[in-house]
């Protein structure tokens, strides 16, 4: 039998230079808690995504939990039914209420007149998704918060990298939460971060971060442990050096998904607007037959070794938990969760590997 191809694969920087900075934590004995890597990868994430305030985070769920706390979210919080279950289940675990509304028909993000529909005296506050790491109407989000003075929260945990009209998308909204868990595009095995927009803030969330410690006597609240520790910051700052690299790898195979899908009838491969800078986290494929035909895709592709993934079926709300949610109607996010499928994506996908994908799809 061939050789299992996943969905993705995580870049391992080579083995030595990781134990050079091993060695160097080995030599310090400072584990965690704001040490010499997590000072340094902060730093220059923040001077990479062009942003004053960064705090890295043991995990990009823990971020939200902390950024949805740092923003004193009440009520209902309108967010999407289309993302990974995390989203939904940070609003919940903060004893708030979320509340669904359709996505946009392209990449699967929240549309701002929905939005606004659903907005009334209970609303708290909006999370939204780049779904994918894709940005959506990012500008008209703004709009909508701003006419209602709300604050706009984002989970952009895969969109490390991706621009919009030229500036980083952790530009935009009140916090941005990014993921470096291992299936993204640089990985800390486990990680996260929160970008924020001031001082006073970043001071905020990293005592919330730190179980609220102030100093040695005293405490500024109900804080949690959400700390990167030093062995994940050290990989942070590793991957860092080869993101153009990776970014460029992925880019190349988006492009030749691309030539070939665009030749096979009833499949689209998502198009990147030319006012986005992406970077290729996802190749998400929609099948314009639907749903029977996608899962048969999805099981030929299965009994092939191929592991692709259906992102986002089902929708969050038809999962038991959340059954009984406040939802309007989700003809969009509905139809992207039964017509799409997720191909195989990460730099070092092997030339064979990319034929043996693209002969299926052409079945
Ligand atoms: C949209 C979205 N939100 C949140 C998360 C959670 O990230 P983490 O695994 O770092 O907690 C993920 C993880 O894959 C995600 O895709």
């Amino acid at each position: 039998m061939s050789n299992k191809i996943f969905i993705t694969q995580p870049f391992l920087p080579p083995l030595e230079e990781y134990t050079e900075l091993l060695k160097m934590i080995w030599t310090s004995k400072q584990l965690t808690n704001n040490g010499p890597f997590h000072q340094q990868f902060e730093k220059e994430l923040a001077n990479y995504l062009g942003v004053k305030y960064v705090s890295l985070f043991n995990n990009a769920t823990t971020g939200l939990l902390v950024a949805i706390k740092a923003l004193e979210l009440k009520g209902e919080i309108i967010t999407t039914p289309y993302s990974f279950v995390a989203t939904a289940h940070s609003i919940m675990w903060s004893g708030l209420t979320p509340v669904f509304v359709d996505t946009d028909s392209y990449a699967g993000n929240l549309n701002p007149e929905k939005v606004e529909e659903a907005i009334n005296d209970k609303t708290g506050g909006i999370l939204a998704v780049h779904n994918y790491g894709i940005p959506g109407d990012v500008d008209g989000l703004q709009k909508v918060a701003d006419k209602y003075n709300l604050p706009l929260l984002y989970d952009a945990a895969p969109a490390i990298g991706v621009k919009y009209k030229g500036n980083s998308i952790f530009d935009y909204g009140d916090l941005a939460v990014a993921s470096f868990h291992g299936t993204k595009v640089i990985t800390t095995f486990e990680g996260g971060a929160i970008v924020s927009r001031s001082k006073e803030m970043k001071i905020k969330i990293d005592q919330l971060k730190n179980f609220s410690i102030l100093d040695e006597e005293k405490i500024t609240g109900v804080g949690i442990n959400g700390k990167m520790n030093e062995v994940e910051a050290a990989m942070g700052l590793l991957q860092f050096k080869y993101f153009g690299q990776l970014i460029k790898k992925r880019k190349a195979i988006y492009q030749k998904y691309d030539s070939h899908i665009k030749n096979i009838k009833g499949l689209k491969l998502f198009l990147i607007p030319k006012t986005i800078e992406y970077n290729y986290a996802f190749a998400p494929v929609f099948f314009a037959a639907g749903k029977n035909y996608r899962d048969e895709m999805y099981l030929k592709m299965r009994e092939n070794n191929i592991l692709c993934r259906k992102y986002w079926y089902p929708l969050i709300t038809e999962h038991n938990v959340y059954k009984n949610s406040v939802t309007s109607d989700l003809t969009n996010a509905k139809k992207n969760s039964e017509s799409v499928l997720c191909l195989p994506i990460y730099p070092e996908l092997g030339k064979l590997d990319f034929k043996r994908i693209i002969k299926i799809l052409k079945s």
